[in-house]
């Protein structure tokens, strides 16, 4: 499709309304499609973890976006339909914590009606701290959810909590974990970053437990989002060096990816006890098959986590554009699209402004 430009100077009175289901995928000037969508619900969060939101700089006196910055449910649902009708085939919640955004089953049941353009169900899921699943897993699964991906850094009450930022006990993080499974959230990935001299002894631990409770552990290294967490690349754990510690407790082998420009690489324990995998987005950079696109909760849409800046949604669909209209705004963003940091990533690239992760939706 020839790509209008100059929102909002473009020729939409061309379009019919009802061009917003169904129009051809569209790809970036990478010739990466648009297939995931990632939308943050809230800023806020209860945790304040060191890698995210550092108390000493969120703590008390941190203004969070005023509710009426905030989309409404019927704006992210109408949102998503148009990223969804543009070849989105995921939908990722994510905040902040998307769980402390009230009422979140009525958002997920909207989501959940949604079809791809090819008419199938989307793999609806969401990433949570795991803080609120005992009394949520069941109320989102009945609303739709699919899935769920836990964060959990280590099983050590004193590093979790450490990391954390206000000593969360480990235990009530796994007691949200067995709820997801009860409630047939399914699988269960559990995320874990590692961080060089932090939690690093934790990983061994971390995937005992995790072949014992069924859970897909992933190893992500710390990366260097937003301005606010202080990294520095001396504190990332490779990847490679993750695998190596996972060798020499169990027999393991690659597994293909399951989709093209999957996050994670995959390994399996030859013994029959699953598999984990290993995010490896500092030291191998996977831009070159990067598929998604991110909404923050005020509406601003990103096109890689990295970004200076994002596209205001918000303006868009405060202002009455028809859903074709809408649907452009997306087309045209995508199809301009050229970002590629983690491959780039340098002493200059990394001075440049970010957005920090939980206000663009990690
Ligand atoms: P699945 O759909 O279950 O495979 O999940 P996923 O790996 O796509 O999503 P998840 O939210 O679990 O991502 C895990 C972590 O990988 C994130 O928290 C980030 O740390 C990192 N990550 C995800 N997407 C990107 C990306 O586009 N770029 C970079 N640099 N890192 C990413
Ligand atoms: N590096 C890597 N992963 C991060 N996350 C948050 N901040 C970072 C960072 N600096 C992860 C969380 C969670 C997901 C939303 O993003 O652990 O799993
Ligand atoms: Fe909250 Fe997740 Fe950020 Fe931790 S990583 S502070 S749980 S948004
Ligand atoms: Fe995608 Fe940007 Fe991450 Fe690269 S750095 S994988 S382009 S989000």
């Amino acid at each position: 499709m020839a790509i209008r430009s100059g929102f909002p100077g473009y020729h939409v009175a061309m379009l019919q309304a009802n061009e917003f289901d169904g129009r051809p995928g569209v790809t970036d000037t990478l010739g990466r499609a648009l297939r995931d969508l990632r939308i943050s619900v809230t800023d806020r969060c209860n945790f304040r973890c060191t890698y995210c939101m550092p108390r000493e700089i969120f703590g008390r006196d941190y203004e969070f976006l005023p509710r009426d910055q905030v989309l409404s449910f019927e704006e992210i649902a109408r949102l998503a339909r148009a990223f969804v009708g543009l070849g989105v085939e995921k939908l990722r919640i994510t905040g902040g914590e998307p769980l402390v955004r009230r009422d979140l089953p009525d958002l997920i049941s909207m989501l959940a009606g949604l079809r791809s353009a090819g008419g199938t169900a989307l793999d609806l899921t969401l990433t949570t701290n795991g803080s609120a699943l005992r009394a949520l897993a069941r109320p989102i699964a009945d609303a739709g959810l699919r899935r769920v991906t836990v964060s959990l850094d280590s099983l050590d009450d004193a590093v979790f909590g450490a990391m954390n930022g206000i000593d969360f006990p480990v235990a009530k993080v796994l007691d949200g974990i067995a709820a997801a499974q009860d409630a047939g959230l399914a699988p269960v990935k559990v995320n874990m970053v590692v961080r060089r001299g932090i939690n690093e002894t934790s990983v061994l631990p971390m995937a005992a437990w995790a072949r014992d409770a069924g859970v897909i552990l992933r190893f992500i290294e710390y990366m260097d989002v937003g301005h606010s967490n202080g990294w520095r690349l001396d504190e990332v754990v490779p990847a490679r060096e993750l695998v190596e510690m996972l060798s020499s407790a169990w027999p393991i082998e690659p597994a293909d990816p399951l989709y093209r420009g999957e996050v994670a690489d995959r390994w399996r324990y030859a013994d029959g006890g699953g598999e984990f995998g290993v995010i490896a987005s500092v030291t191998q950079p996977f831009c070159r098959d990067c598929t998604r696109a991110r909404v923050s909760a005020d509406g601003k849409v990103y096109t890689c986590l990295f970004a200076v800046d994002g596209h205001d949604a918000r303006a868009i669909l405060r202002s009455g554009a028809t859903d074709a209209e809408l649907a452009t705004f997306v087309e045209e963003i995508w199809a301009r699209r050229g970002d590629r940091y983690s491959e780039l990533r340098s002493a200059a690239t990394s001075r440049l402004p970010k957005v920090e992760m939980f206000a663009m939706g990690g």
